[in-house]
Protein backbone atom coordinates (compact mmCIF):
# COMPACT_ATOMS: atom_id res chain seq x y z
CA UNK A 1 0.00 0.00 0.00
CA UNK A 2 1.22 3.48 -0.81
CA UNK A 3 1.69 5.88 1.86
CA UNK A 4 0.40 9.53 1.83
CA UNK A 5 2.86 11.68 0.21
CA UNK A 6 4.06 14.46 2.37
CA UNK A 7 4.99 18.20 1.63
CA UNK A 8 8.14 18.72 3.39
CA UNK A 9 10.36 21.84 3.96
CA UNK A 10 13.73 21.67 5.06
CA UNK A 11 15.43 24.52 6.22
CA UNK A 12 19.42 24.10 6.11
CA UNK A 13 20.76 22.32 3.57
CA UNK A 14 23.96 20.80 5.12
CA UNK A 15 24.99 17.25 5.62
CA UNK A 16 21.91 16.11 7.19
CA UNK A 17 19.27 18.60 5.52
CA UNK A 18 20.37 17.20 2.30
CA UNK A 19 20.82 13.47 3.26
CA UNK A 20 17.46 13.57 5.06
CA UNK A 21 15.73 15.47 2.05
CA UNK A 22 16.58 13.69 -0.72
CA UNK A 23 16.22 10.13 0.76
CA UNK A 24 12.93 11.58 1.58
CA UNK A 25 11.81 12.32 -1.69
CA UNK A 26 13.39 8.84 -2.84
CA UNK A 27 10.81 7.73 -0.35
CA UNK A 28 8.21 9.61 -2.65
CA UNK A 29 7.52 12.23 -0.68
CA UNK A 30 7.37 16.26 -2.06
CA UNK A 31 10.71 18.33 -1.10
CA UNK A 32 11.60 21.66 -0.83
CA UNK A 33 15.05 23.01 0.60
CA UNK A 34 15.47 26.16 2.01
CA UNK A 35 19.11 27.83 2.11
CA UNK A 36 20.14 31.34 2.34
CA UNK A 37 23.28 29.97 0.30
CA UNK A 38 22.48 30.94 -3.29
CA UNK A 39 25.14 28.72 -4.89
CA UNK A 40 23.56 25.71 -2.84
CA UNK A 41 20.10 26.31 -3.76
CA UNK A 42 21.30 26.47 -7.37
CA UNK A 43 23.20 23.26 -7.26
CA UNK A 44 20.51 21.63 -5.57
CA UNK A 45 18.59 22.64 -8.21
CA UNK A 46 20.60 21.05 -11.03
CA UNK A 47 20.99 17.87 -9.05
CA UNK A 48 24.54 18.31 -8.49
CA UNK A 49 24.89 17.36 -4.61
CA UNK A 50 27.11 21.16 -2.72
CA UNK A 51 28.22 18.81 -0.05
CA UNK A 52 30.29 14.89 -1.26
CA UNK A 53 28.60 11.91 0.49
CA UNK A 54 28.93 8.47 -1.38
CA UNK A 55 25.84 7.91 -3.13
CA UNK A 56 23.91 11.41 -2.52
CA UNK A 57 24.83 12.00 -6.36
CA UNK A 58 22.73 9.33 -7.87
CA UNK A 59 20.05 9.36 -5.88
CA UNK A 60 19.77 13.14 -6.81
CA UNK A 61 19.52 12.47 -10.21
CA UNK A 62 17.08 9.47 -9.96
CA UNK A 63 14.58 11.63 -7.72
CA UNK A 64 15.01 14.79 -9.92
CA UNK A 65 11.49 16.33 -9.75
CA UNK A 66 10.51 15.27 -6.51
CA UNK A 67 12.73 17.86 -4.97
CA UNK A 68 13.39 21.64 -5.50
CA UNK A 69 15.50 24.36 -3.58
CA UNK A 70 14.53 28.12 -2.95
CA UNK A 71 16.16 31.20 -0.88
CA UNK A 72 12.26 31.86 -0.71
CA UNK A 73 11.53 30.92 3.26
CA UNK A 74 7.87 32.05 3.17
CA UNK A 75 6.66 30.55 -0.15
CA UNK A 76 8.45 27.13 0.73
CA UNK A 77 7.12 27.32 4.51
CA UNK A 78 3.28 28.17 3.16
CA UNK A 79 3.44 25.24 0.46
CA UNK A 80 4.49 22.22 3.03
CA UNK A 81 2.65 20.87 5.52
CA UNK A 82 6.14 19.84 7.43
CA UNK A 83 9.38 21.51 8.43
CA UNK A 84 12.77 19.87 9.27
CA UNK A 85 14.63 22.31 10.99
CA UNK A 86 18.63 21.10 10.02
CA UNK A 87 20.23 24.51 10.58
CA UNK A 88 23.96 24.37 11.98
CA UNK A 89 24.40 24.85 15.80
CA UNK A 90 27.96 25.54 16.09
CA UNK A 91 30.23 26.31 19.38
CA UNK A 92 30.34 29.51 20.91
CA UNK A 93 33.99 31.04 21.91
CA UNK A 94 33.61 29.19 25.14
CA UNK A 95 31.89 26.24 24.03
CA UNK A 96 28.43 26.11 24.53
CA UNK A 97 26.24 26.39 21.60
CA UNK A 98 25.14 28.95 19.18
CA UNK A 99 21.46 29.26 18.67
CA UNK A 100 21.39 32.14 16.23
CA UNK A 101 20.64 29.90 12.60
CA UNK A 102 18.06 27.79 14.99
CA UNK A 103 16.60 30.69 16.03
CA UNK A 104 16.26 32.70 12.75
CA UNK A 105 15.01 29.92 11.22
CA UNK A 106 12.53 29.92 14.10
CA UNK A 107 11.47 33.57 13.13
CA UNK A 108 10.89 32.37 9.91
CA UNK A 109 8.62 29.81 10.86
CA UNK A 110 6.53 31.66 13.06
CA UNK A 111 5.94 34.55 10.17
CA UNK A 112 5.48 32.14 7.74
CA UNK A 113 2.56 30.43 9.86
CA UNK A 114 0.99 33.37 10.90
CA UNK A 115 -1.53 33.50 7.87
CA UNK A 116 -1.18 29.37 7.62
CA UNK A 117 -4.52 27.74 8.65
CA UNK A 118 -3.36 24.02 8.50
CA UNK A 119 -2.01 21.99 10.70
CA UNK A 120 2.18 22.04 9.97
CA UNK A 121 4.25 20.25 11.96
CA UNK A 122 7.65 21.64 12.77
CA UNK A 123 10.77 18.74 13.35
CA UNK A 124 13.75 20.19 15.67
CA UNK A 125 16.65 17.68 13.72
CA UNK A 126 19.50 20.00 14.79
CA UNK A 127 21.47 19.16 17.57
CA UNK A 128 20.45 20.94 20.15
CA UNK A 129 21.11 20.72 24.32
CA UNK A 130 18.34 19.42 26.25
CA UNK A 131 15.43 22.24 26.50
CA UNK A 132 16.13 24.39 23.62
CA UNK A 133 13.29 22.83 21.43
CA UNK A 134 10.75 23.85 23.97
CA UNK A 135 12.21 27.14 25.65
CA UNK A 136 14.00 28.98 22.75
CA UNK A 137 12.44 27.19 19.76
CA UNK A 138 8.74 27.21 20.86
CA UNK A 139 8.73 30.56 21.98
CA UNK A 140 9.71 32.56 19.09
CA UNK A 141 7.58 30.56 16.50
CA UNK A 142 4.39 31.18 18.68
CA UNK A 143 5.29 35.09 19.15
CA UNK A 144 5.91 35.26 15.61
CA UNK A 145 2.86 33.42 14.54
CA UNK A 146 0.69 34.37 17.31
CA UNK A 147 -0.14 30.54 17.23
CA UNK A 148 0.09 28.14 20.22
CA UNK A 149 2.51 25.04 19.71
CA UNK A 150 0.67 21.57 20.14
CA UNK A 151 -2.49 23.04 19.55
CA UNK A 152 -1.78 24.92 16.24
CA UNK A 153 1.16 23.59 14.88
CA UNK A 154 3.11 20.71 16.05
CA UNK A 155 6.48 20.83 17.22
CA UNK A 156 8.58 17.94 17.43
CA UNK A 157 12.46 16.82 17.96
CA UNK A 158 13.68 14.25 15.94
CA UNK A 159 17.84 13.67 16.24
CA UNK A 160 19.61 12.66 13.51
CA UNK A 161 22.18 10.12 14.07
CA UNK A 162 23.54 9.94 10.50
CA UNK A 163 27.39 9.62 10.16
CA UNK A 164 29.14 11.56 7.42
CA UNK A 165 30.46 9.52 4.50
CA UNK A 166 27.78 6.79 5.05
CA UNK A 167 24.93 9.38 5.81
CA UNK A 168 23.03 8.18 2.48
CA UNK A 169 23.11 4.01 4.14
CA UNK A 170 22.60 5.01 7.32
CA UNK A 171 19.06 7.43 6.31
CA UNK A 172 17.65 4.09 5.46
CA UNK A 173 19.20 1.83 7.65
CA UNK A 174 18.69 3.45 11.27
CA UNK A 175 19.35 2.14 14.13
CA UNK A 176 16.99 3.49 15.99
CA UNK A 177 14.51 6.38 15.65
CA UNK A 178 13.85 8.65 18.19
CA UNK A 179 10.95 11.10 18.14
CA UNK A 180 10.35 13.17 21.22
CA UNK A 181 6.46 14.93 20.74
CA UNK A 182 4.11 16.20 23.54
CA UNK A 183 1.10 16.03 21.18
CA UNK A 184 -0.82 13.08 19.61
CA UNK A 185 -1.47 14.81 16.20
CA UNK A 186 2.39 15.38 15.70
CA UNK A 187 3.24 12.06 16.91
CA UNK A 188 0.65 10.50 14.50
CA UNK A 189 2.33 12.26 11.38
CA UNK A 190 5.74 11.55 12.46
CA UNK A 191 4.77 7.95 13.09
CA UNK A 192 2.61 7.80 9.28
CA UNK A 193 6.19 9.19 7.59
CA UNK A 194 8.54 6.96 9.44
CA UNK A 195 6.13 3.63 9.12
CA UNK A 196 8.93 2.56 5.78
CA UNK A 197 11.72 2.40 8.46
CA UNK A 198 12.11 -1.10 10.15
CA UNK A 199 13.97 -0.36 13.57
CA UNK A 200 12.96 0.38 16.97
CA UNK A 201 10.97 3.36 16.90
CA UNK A 202 11.48 5.23 20.87
CA UNK A 203 8.63 7.89 21.25
CA UNK A 204 10.10 10.29 24.34
CA UNK A 205 9.20 13.94 25.80
CA UNK A 206 10.85 17.01 23.88
CA UNK A 207 13.64 17.06 26.09
CA UNK A 208 14.79 13.48 26.30
CA UNK A 209 14.86 12.97 22.60
CA UNK A 210 17.57 16.34 22.63
CA UNK A 211 19.66 14.39 25.73
CA UNK A 212 19.44 11.15 23.60
CA UNK A 213 21.53 12.84 20.91
CA UNK A 214 24.28 14.41 22.64
CA UNK A 215 24.65 11.27 25.34
CA UNK A 216 25.25 9.01 22.33
CA UNK A 217 27.63 11.33 20.78
CA UNK A 218 29.50 11.57 23.88
CA UNK A 219 29.65 8.15 24.91
CA UNK A 220 30.87 7.73 21.22
CA UNK A 221 33.76 10.16 21.98
CA UNK A 222 33.99 8.58 25.57
CA UNK A 223 34.71 4.97 23.77
CA UNK A 224 37.54 6.83 21.95
CA UNK A 225 39.68 8.85 24.42
CA UNK A 226 39.36 5.96 26.53
CA UNK A 227 40.48 3.87 23.52
CA UNK A 228 43.49 6.21 23.68
CA UNK A 229 44.22 6.44 27.19
CA UNK A 230 44.64 2.38 27.38
CA UNK A 231 46.75 2.99 24.14
CA UNK A 232 48.86 5.30 25.48
CA UNK A 233 49.71 2.81 28.44
CA UNK A 234 49.62 -0.04 25.90
CA UNK A 235 52.39 1.83 23.62
CA UNK A 236 54.41 2.39 26.69
CA UNK A 237 54.57 -1.55 27.42
CA UNK A 238 54.75 -2.75 24.10
CA UNK A 239 51.36 -4.21 23.85
CA UNK A 240 48.83 -3.92 20.26
CA UNK A 241 45.84 -1.92 21.56
CA UNK A 242 43.87 -3.38 18.68
CA UNK A 243 44.26 -6.69 19.89
CA UNK A 244 43.55 -5.90 23.03
CA UNK A 245 39.97 -3.93 22.20
CA UNK A 246 39.62 -6.66 19.84
CA UNK A 247 39.33 -8.91 22.80
CA UNK A 248 37.23 -6.05 25.29
CA UNK A 249 35.00 -5.93 22.32
CA UNK A 250 33.89 -9.37 21.84
CA UNK A 251 31.74 -8.76 25.11
CA UNK A 252 28.34 -8.07 24.01
CA UNK A 253 27.90 -5.68 26.69
CA UNK A 254 30.47 -3.76 25.56
CA UNK A 255 30.57 -3.85 21.62
CA UNK A 256 34.09 -3.55 19.26
CA UNK A 257 32.45 -0.23 17.71
CA UNK A 258 34.41 3.25 18.25
CA UNK A 259 37.44 1.99 20.10
CA UNK A 260 40.52 2.13 17.27
CA UNK A 261 42.72 4.07 19.14
CA UNK A 262 45.14 7.03 17.19
CA UNK A 263 44.91 10.76 17.12
CA UNK A 264 41.66 11.19 18.15
CA UNK A 265 37.94 12.00 16.73
CA UNK A 266 37.34 15.57 14.60
CA UNK A 267 34.30 16.03 12.82
CA UNK A 268 31.53 18.48 13.09
CA UNK A 269 30.04 16.87 15.69
CA UNK A 270 31.88 15.39 18.50
CA UNK A 271 34.59 18.07 19.50
CA UNK A 272 31.29 20.49 19.18
CA UNK A 273 28.61 18.21 20.91
CA UNK A 274 30.71 17.03 24.12
CA UNK A 275 31.83 20.56 24.43
CA UNK A 276 28.11 21.74 24.56
CA UNK A 277 26.98 19.27 26.85
CA UNK A 278 30.26 20.24 29.36
CA UNK A 279 28.98 24.08 28.80
CA UNK A 280 25.05 23.30 29.50
CA UNK A 281 26.11 20.88 32.47
CA UNK A 282 28.29 23.91 34.12
CA UNK A 283 25.47 26.28 33.47
CA UNK A 284 23.18 24.05 35.79
CA UNK A 285 26.11 23.84 38.51
CA UNK A 286 27.69 20.57 37.58
CA UNK A 287 30.87 19.47 37.35
CA UNK A 288 31.13 16.88 34.19
CA UNK A 289 34.80 15.49 35.06
CA UNK A 290 34.43 12.27 32.31
CA UNK A 291 33.34 14.65 29.79
CA UNK A 292 36.11 17.61 30.29
CA UNK A 293 38.73 14.46 30.57
CA UNK A 294 37.08 12.93 27.14
CA UNK A 295 38.36 16.12 25.63
CA UNK A 296 41.58 16.69 27.18
CA UNK A 297 42.81 13.13 26.02
CA UNK A 298 41.09 13.73 22.50
CA UNK A 299 43.30 17.12 22.39
CA UNK A 300 46.78 15.69 23.84
CA UNK A 301 46.62 12.81 21.39
CA UNK A 302 47.16 14.87 17.66
CA UNK A 303 50.00 15.98 19.69
CA UNK A 304 51.89 12.53 20.20
CA UNK A 305 52.23 12.18 16.79
CA UNK A 306 55.03 14.76 16.18
CA UNK A 307 56.28 13.63 19.62
CA UNK A 308 56.99 10.27 17.89
CA UNK A 309 58.02 12.00 14.69
CA UNK A 310 60.67 13.73 16.89
CA UNK A 311 62.34 10.49 17.90
CA UNK A 312 63.24 10.03 14.15
CA UNK A 313 63.58 13.60 13.36
CA UNK A 314 64.58 15.83 16.39
CA UNK A 315 65.16 19.12 14.73
CA UNK A 316 62.48 19.14 12.38
CA UNK A 317 63.58 22.73 11.20
CA UNK A 318 63.63 22.90 7.20
CA UNK A 319 62.64 19.36 6.96
CA UNK A 320 60.27 18.58 4.77
CA UNK A 321 56.87 16.37 6.64
CA UNK A 322 54.47 14.59 4.50
CA UNK A 323 51.00 14.79 5.94
CA UNK A 324 48.52 11.92 4.02
CA UNK A 325 44.98 12.74 4.88
CA UNK A 326 43.34 16.18 5.80
CA UNK A 327 40.03 15.23 6.32
CA UNK A 328 38.40 14.53 9.71
CA UNK A 329 37.80 10.78 8.86
CA UNK A 330 37.83 8.96 5.39
CA UNK A 331 35.21 9.74 2.67
CA UNK A 332 34.37 12.84 3.05
CA UNK A 333 36.07 16.35 2.18
CA UNK A 334 34.54 17.58 5.44
CA UNK A 335 37.69 19.25 7.61
CA UNK A 336 35.70 20.61 10.43
CA UNK A 337 38.13 19.97 13.83
CA UNK A 338 40.05 17.38 11.58
CA UNK A 339 43.24 16.26 13.92
CA UNK A 340 45.47 17.40 10.68
CA UNK A 341 44.46 21.12 11.76
CA UNK A 342 46.41 20.79 14.93
CA UNK A 343 49.19 18.41 13.36
CA UNK A 344 50.04 20.60 10.54
CA UNK A 345 50.12 23.39 13.24
CA UNK A 346 52.52 22.10 15.65
CA UNK A 347 54.66 21.24 12.24
CA UNK A 348 54.70 24.29 11.20
CA UNK A 349 55.50 25.88 14.60
CA UNK A 350 58.54 23.68 14.67
CA UNK A 351 59.60 25.13 11.58
CA UNK A 352 59.11 22.17 9.11
CA UNK A 353 57.98 22.34 5.77
CA UNK A 354 54.86 20.65 4.47
CA UNK A 355 53.78 19.03 1.81
CA UNK A 356 50.44 17.47 2.24
CA UNK A 357 47.44 15.03 0.34
CA UNK A 358 43.88 14.23 0.53
CA UNK A 359 41.78 12.79 -2.24
CA UNK A 360 38.69 14.78 -1.70
CA UNK A 361 39.79 17.34 1.27
CA UNK A 362 42.28 19.69 0.04
CA UNK A 363 40.58 23.01 -1.27
CA UNK A 364 38.60 22.63 1.98
CA UNK A 365 41.86 22.33 3.99
CA UNK A 366 43.85 25.15 1.86
CA UNK A 367 41.30 27.70 3.40
CA UNK A 368 42.89 27.32 6.64
CA UNK A 369 46.35 26.62 5.82
CA UNK A 370 47.14 28.49 1.92
CA UNK A 371 50.99 28.36 2.87
CA UNK A 372 50.88 24.49 3.40
CA UNK A 373 52.27 22.79 0.02
CA UNK A 374 49.72 20.32 -1.99
CA UNK A 375 50.18 17.52 -3.73
CA UNK A 376 48.64 15.88 -6.76
CA UNK A 377 49.17 12.57 -5.31
CA UNK A 378 49.82 10.57 -2.00
CA UNK A 379 52.75 9.28 -4.33
CA UNK A 380 54.11 12.61 -4.18
CA UNK A 381 54.10 13.22 -0.61
CA UNK A 382 55.63 10.03 -0.13
CA UNK A 383 58.84 10.80 -2.91
CA UNK A 384 59.25 14.85 -1.49
CA UNK A 385 59.49 14.43 1.82
CA UNK A 386 61.95 13.56 4.55
CA UNK A 387 58.86 11.65 6.65
CA UNK A 388 55.24 10.76 6.34
CA UNK A 389 52.45 11.26 8.76
CA UNK A 390 49.32 9.25 7.67
CA UNK A 391 46.52 11.38 9.55
CA UNK A 392 43.45 9.93 7.63
CA UNK A 393 42.66 6.28 7.14
CA UNK A 394 41.88 6.44 3.89
CA UNK A 395 41.47 3.53 2.03
CA UNK A 396 44.06 4.40 -1.15
CA UNK A 397 47.15 4.88 1.55
CA UNK A 398 46.79 1.34 2.21
CA UNK A 399 48.38 0.41 -0.87
CA UNK A 400 51.58 2.79 -1.00
CA UNK A 401 55.24 2.26 -1.30
CA UNK A 402 56.64 3.60 1.73
CA UNK A 403 59.82 1.55 1.24
CA UNK A 404 62.92 3.60 3.03
CA UNK A 405 60.35 5.94 4.26
CA UNK A 406 59.76 7.13 8.03
CA UNK A 407 56.29 6.65 8.85
CA UNK A 408 53.94 7.58 11.60
CA UNK A 409 51.16 6.15 11.16
CA UNK A 410 48.08 7.68 13.43
CA UNK A 411 45.13 5.87 11.90
CA UNK A 412 46.35 2.07 12.18
CA UNK A 413 46.27 1.73 8.20
CA UNK A 414 49.91 -0.48 8.62
CA UNK A 415 48.94 -3.59 7.71
CA UNK A 416 50.06 -3.64 4.22
CA UNK A 417 53.21 -1.87 5.74
CA UNK A 418 53.78 -4.46 8.32
CA UNK A 419 53.12 -7.26 5.48
CA UNK A 420 56.23 -5.57 3.51
CA UNK A 421 58.67 -4.54 6.59
CA UNK A 422 58.63 -1.30 4.91
CA UNK A 423 57.53 1.65 7.64
CA UNK A 424 60.31 3.05 10.29
CA UNK A 425 57.44 3.55 13.16
CA UNK A 426 54.55 3.19 13.89
CA UNK A 427 52.35 5.03 15.67
CA UNK A 428 49.46 3.15 17.51
C1 LIG B 1 29.10 11.24 14.44
C2 LIG B 1 28.26 10.05 14.93
O1 LIG B 1 28.95 8.82 14.66
C3 LIG B 1 26.91 10.02 14.26
O2 LIG B 1 26.12 8.97 14.80
C4 LIG B 1 26.22 11.37 14.51
O3 LIG B 1 24.98 11.45 13.85
C5 LIG B 1 27.10 12.49 13.99
O4 LIG B 1 28.37 12.45 14.65
C6 LIG B 1 26.40 13.78 14.28
O5 LIG B 1 26.27 14.14 15.46
O6 LIG B 1 25.85 14.39 13.36
P1 LIG B 1 30.56 11.72 12.25
O7 LIG B 1 30.98 12.98 12.93
O8 LIG B 1 30.12 11.77 10.85
O9 LIG B 1 29.35 11.02 13.06
O10 LIG B 1 31.81 10.75 12.30
P2 LIG B 1 32.26 9.43 13.05
O11 LIG B 1 32.33 8.33 12.09
O12 LIG B 1 31.47 9.21 14.28
O13 LIG B 1 33.76 9.81 13.44
C7 LIG B 1 34.07 10.92 14.29
C8 LIG B 1 35.55 11.00 14.57
O14 LIG B 1 35.95 9.97 15.44
C9 LIG B 1 36.44 10.87 13.35
O15 LIG B 1 37.44 11.85 13.40
C10 LIG B 1 37.04 9.49 13.47
O16 LIG B 1 38.30 9.40 12.87
C11 LIG B 1 37.12 9.34 14.96
N1 LIG B 1 37.12 7.91 15.41
C12 LIG B 1 36.03 7.13 15.21
C13 LIG B 1 38.22 7.40 16.08
O17 LIG B 1 39.22 8.11 16.28
N2 LIG B 1 38.17 6.11 16.52
C14 LIG B 1 37.09 5.30 16.34
O18 LIG B 1 37.12 4.15 16.79
C15 LIG B 1 36.00 5.83 15.66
Amino acid sequence: TRHHTMKIAILGSGYVGIVTGIGFAELGHEIVFIDVDERKVEMLNSSKPPIYERGLEELMKKNRGKYRATTDYREALESSELTFICVGTPSKGDGSIDLKYAESASKEIGKALKNNDNFHVVVVKSTVVPGTTEDKIKPIIEKESGKKAFEDFGLAMNPEFLREGNAVYDFFNPDRIVIGVKDERTKSVLEELYKPFDCPKLITEIKTAEMIKYASNAFLATKISFANEIGNICKKLRIDVYKVFEGVGLDHRINPSFFRAGIGFGGSCFPKDVRALIRKSEELGENPKILKAVMEVNERQPLKMIELLKKHIPNLRGKKIGVLGLAFKPDTDDVRESRAIPIVKALLEEGAEIIAYDPKAIENFRKFFPQVEYANSAEDVITKSDAVLIVTEWKEFEELDYSGKIVIDGRRVEKAMKEAKIYKGVCW
